[in-house]
Formats: C-alpha cells, sequence, structure tokens
C-alpha cells in the first residue's frame, strides 16, 4: 500500500496518520515527539469555549504551540452555537484546524450539553457547526461517537448534517457514549459513514499495531487513521505504521532508543511546564515507555513514588540503560 497524501478544506497533511485529541495527554510536548514519529496532524486536548470565552488562562494555556507541531489542530467543546463560534474566533490563529468535539461521555462536559450529548441533540448540531463555519475560514471537523446508546446510533444522520453545514471532514469513533470504552469499536460503522459522505472520514478506534492501521485504511477506506492509546509510551507505531505504508518492515526500538526519547519527552516538558508538574505528568509516561521490558513493573512502582525531577531521570537511566535489556515491542 502507497502512503496517501490528502487534504482537509486545503490543508495538505502529508500522511493518513493523525493524533487524537485526549484530555490529560496531547500537551505540547507528547504533541512534539509524536509529530516527530510522522503524525501528520496532531490535536490539543479538548479546549472549553466556555473558558475562552471568560479568557481563563489555563483554558488559554490548551493552545499553547510550537512551530515544529506544526500543523496544530485544535479542538474545542460546547453547547451553546455562539459561544462556540466567539470560542472558535479567539484561537483560530493559533491553529491550522479547528475540531468540533461530538463524543466526550465524561459526565461533567455531557451535563453542560456538550460532547457526546449534542448527539441526542441534531438541530443544535446543525447549529453550532453553521455558527463555526461562519466563524472561521479555517479547515473545520468533526469528531463523533456512533451515537448516544445502541438505541439511538445516528452517525451518518450527523455526518450529513455536518457536511451540509460546511464540515471539511469527519472523525467516527464508532463506539456510543453508553459503551464509554467498553466492547470493540465497529469499524463497519467507519466504511458506512465513508460510503455515505463526499468529505474525507477519519478512522478512530482500537488501533495497537501498524497491522490494524492498515487493516482499518483497507477495511473501511477511510482517507486517514487516528492513533490515541496505542501510542502511550511507543511513537514508534507512528513509524511504523508510515513504514509499512511505504512497504518499508516495522521495527522494534531498543532500549536505548526508548530512553533517549523518554528523556527527549521528559526535557520537552520540563520547558513546558517546570519541574515540579513534570514529575507529575512525565510518571505515566515513563511507566508506559517501560511497557514490555523485564523489571517494568518494579520500575513503575519506583516511578510512582519519586517526587524529583532529577530521581525520576537516574530512576529511568538506570532501568533503561541498566542491565541488558532484551527488545521486546
Ligand atoms: C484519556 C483519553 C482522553 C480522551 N480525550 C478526548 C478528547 O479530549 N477529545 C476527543 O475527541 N476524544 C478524546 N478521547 C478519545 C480518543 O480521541 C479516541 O477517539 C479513542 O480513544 C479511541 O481511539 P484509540 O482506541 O486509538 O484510543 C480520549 C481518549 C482517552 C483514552
Amino acid at each position: 500500500m502507497q502512503k496517501k497524501c490528502f487534504n482537509i478544506g486545503g490543508l495538505r497533511l502529508a500522511n493518513p496518520v493523525v493524533l487524537a485529541p485526549m484530555a490529560g495527554i496531547t500537551s505540547l510536548p507528547y504533541r512534539r515527539i509524536m509529530k516527530e514519529f510522522g503524525a501528520a496532524l496532531v490535536f490539543t486536548e479538548m479546549v472549553s469555549c466556555n473558558g475562552l470565552v471568560r479568557d481563563g488562562r489555563k483554558t488559554f494555556e490548551l493552545v499553547r504551540s510550537c512551530p515544529e507541531e506544526a500543523p496544530l489542530g485544535i479542538q474545542v467543546f460546547g453547547g451553546e452555537p455562539e459561544v462556540v463560534a466567539e470560542g472558535v474566533r479567539r484561537i483560530e490563529q493559533y491553529g491550522a484546524l479547528i475540531d468540533f468535539n461530538l463524543g466526550c461521555p465524561v459526565s461533567k462536559v455531557v451535563r453542560g450539553e456538550a460532547g457526546s450529548a449534542l448527539l441526542r441533540q441534531p438541530r443544535r448540531v446543525a447549529a453550532i457547526i453553521g455558527a463555526m463555519r461562519r466563524a472561521t475560514d479555517r479547515p473545520l471537523t468533526v469528531k463523533i461517537r456512533a451515537g448516544w446508546d445502541a438505541a439511538s446510533i445516528n452517525f451518518l444522520e450527523i455526518g450529513h448534517i455536518a457536511q451540509a453545514e460546511g464540515a471539511d471532514a469527519i472523525t467516527l469513533h464508532p463506539r456510543t457514549r453508553a459503551q464509554g470504552f467498553g466492547g470493540r469499536a465497529d469499524w463497519d460503522m467507519i466504511a458506512q459513514l465513508k460510503q455515505a459522505l463526499d468529505i474525507p472520514v477519519v478512522g478512530s478506534g482500537d488501533i495497537q499495531t501498524a497491522e490494524d492501521a492498515l487493516a482499518m485504511l483497507d477495511r473501511t477506506g477511510c482517507d486517514a487513521v487516528m492513533i490515541g492509546r496505542g501510542a502511550y509510551g511507543n511513537p514508534w507505531l507512528i513509524a511504523n505504521i508510515l513504514n509499512l505504508l511505504e512497504g518499508r518492515p516495522t521495527r522494534s526500538p531498543s532500549p536505548a532508543e526508548r530512553l533517549a526519547v523518554a528523556l527527549r519527552h521528559l526535557n520537552y516538558h520540563r520547558d513546558y511546564a517546570g519541574d515540579r508538574k513534570t514529575v507529575f505528568e512525565m510518571r505515566k509516561h515513563l511507566c508506559w515507555y517501560s511497557r514490555g521490558l523485564p523489571g517494568s513493573s518494579d520500575f513503575r512502582q519506583q516511578v510512582n513514588r519519586t517526587g524529583q525531577v532529577d530521581e525520576l531521570i537516574q530512576l529511568a537511566e538506570s532501568f533503561f540503560g541498566g542491565e541488558e535489556k532484551a527488545d521486546v515491542c
């Protein structure tokens, strides 16, 4: 299979591999690492339009970027058309593309009639996407789930609405809100959406290996794959998808490579947020980078007891660089 570039509303993407928006994960340091491994497009975690219109400092922090990660997709969420449109006007300058969240299952968001709760209100979805379209000339995308629950699966209806209101592409994570992250993502729904729409369709859900990504592209005909949890501690997944797309073999990182990337990630985090937050945030990433290596469970326990960045670095150096480690992936 050839590596395919594709366009979203005039934004040319070099390959069909994009990084999923993930709250609490896809901060600037994480996105930079994934970009370095070849993701054509990276997304912020979801940004509250209410926070943007209130000029919330923490909210604007989420769209902090750097030239190395371009093009950046900014994902926003909200429930009121005018608030969402105003939020978009305030941040469009920071990203190359704006995405709207119609999938978040978290109670706090759903209670505010945003995220996946909107799937139950197609008319409001139309009003919001229309208002966003009028507010920005940037490429505009939406990210949806299959529906609210098994009795109300309506991704095709929402897809048609998004296209009619001017969305340039749509991402489907084919689980219902009721499913959360349980069960399997139903890739057949991605194929159905691709058949039904003219705009590009991005498939999201359960890509853990490079082979999975090629299978999704092949089985659904989607224009691009979105990589979420599979890349935790494993940016090599993205490089390996590109390897397979270009007819090259996949390869597993050595422990030394894992260490180098983990420490680069940590240093990006230090620059981004300072030492205190770096310890807190990087613990989970270091645990993920260690997955599959002998002794990783002891390493995880030590990491989670560590309160200083320098200690974290020493622990990582002695774990990944210590006694000979087999290359496991
Ligand atoms: C920790 C976490 C946070 C997430 N945050 C968001 C988010 O902010 N916006 C969004 O559209 N999807 C979010 N998602 C969903 C992912 O973007 C993706 O659609 C989903 O995880 C399925 O893909 P995967 O199996 O490759 O992880 C999140 C998922 C996880 C696991």
